[in-house]
């Protein structure tokens, strides 16, 4: 297509020639058949090319992320789903098996577009899953409730909306605005305890790590769906050393599970860690969360990727 040489030539001057090929071929595919209910933030082939050789991530511009069968809503600041989080997601829902007739009521920590809870909804069976989702983003929020209406589960309006009927034979999904620092959580977030499982990957990347990562993820992802370091000293319980490795949020999470009764006897714990973080983070789960079977599975890539422990 003569018309279009010029736009591949700047996208390639960015990204280099193959990847400059597929991706304006994916734009072109999305502003010729939009993803419906998808909202576009772009209008032309000109500025996705523009955006795109400036650095914006890939996703952002289509407004779109495959996660497994699903096709979610992104829009920044909210973090895109990345691979390792879908493939592990999809092995936990092959490794438990929640029917309606023993539904589980799942928690999930740092929801961000509500990828890892929507993914469950989506692949157990009708009426067997009752998700609840946290974030402290109201963008976050927002996105999570958008892709539970384009995923078609039933979503609550927040925690103090009921929904009208409350339909059994229905996966539901419940995303709510929350502190998980917060010293008041589990009243503010008005949780119902105990789960049959938590799932979360939290913020984990060190500071170091993060001034080191390219401007394609810091200009754009929120700095607080990332950085694991603590915020406030005081609010997670981590010792000082841990709070400068990107292990806040598993000492807080550990020390919920453990102190507040949150997961049931017999229930799963599941939490993705970053690069070489799996051992610290089965240690803090091991001495604060009361469990007692501990692995770590690997992604795709051979990395240890998430700590899955039992009670
Ligand atoms: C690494 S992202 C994960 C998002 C999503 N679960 C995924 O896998 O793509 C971490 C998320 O934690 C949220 N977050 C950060 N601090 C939080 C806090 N104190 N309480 C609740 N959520 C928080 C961020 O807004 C972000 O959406």
């Amino acid at each position: 297509m003569p018309h279009l040489r010029p736009l591949l030539s700047q996208l390639t001057r960015a990204i280099g020639r193959h990847s400059a090929e597929v991706e304006l071929k994916w734009m072109k595919g999305t502003l010729d058949n939009p993803p419906s209910g998808i909202r576009q933030s772009c209008r032309s082939l000109e500025e996705m090319v523009a955006r795109r050789a400036a650095g914006e991530p890939l996703q952002y511009i289509l407004g779109s992320q495959p996660f497994g069968p699903l096709e979610l809503a992104v829009r920044p600041p909210v973090l895109i789903p990345r691979p390792e989080t879908e493939d592990w997601t999809m092995r936990l829902a092959e490794t438990l098996t929640p029917s309606p007739s023993r539904p589980a009521k799942i928690l999930d920590l740092c929801t961000g577009t509500g990828c890892i809870p929507l993914l469950l909804c989506h692949l157990w069976p009708a009426g067997s899953i009752h998700a609840t989702a946290i974030d402290i983003s109201p963008d976050a929020i927002q996105l999570a409730k958008e892709n539970a209406v384009l995923c078609g589960i039933t979503a609550y309006g927040d925690a103090s909306t009921q929904p009208l009927t409350t339909p059994q034979a229905k996966n539901t999904f419940m995303p709510i605005l929350a502190d998980l620092l917060h010293p008041e959580f589990i009243t503010q977030a008005r949780l119902e305890p105990p789960y049959d499982l938590i799932t979360s990957n939290p913020p984990y990347i060190p500071q170091a790590e993060y001034d080191a990562l390219p401007a394609s993820v810091k200009d754009y992802e929120d700095i607080q769906a990332l950085l694991g370091d603590s915020p406030s000293p005081h609010a997670s319980g981590a010792p000082a050393e841990d709070r400068t490795k990107g292990l806040t949020f598993y000492h807080r999470i550990a020390a919920l599970v453990g102190g507040h009764g949150l997961l049931r006897a017999g229930g799963t714990l599941a939490l993705e860690v970053g690069a070489g973080q799996a051992p610290a983070v089965a240690a803090i789960v091991q001495a604060k969360a009361g469990v007692d079977k501990i692995d770590v599975w690997k992604d795709p890539w051979g990395k240890e990727r998430v700590v899955v422990a039992r009670r």
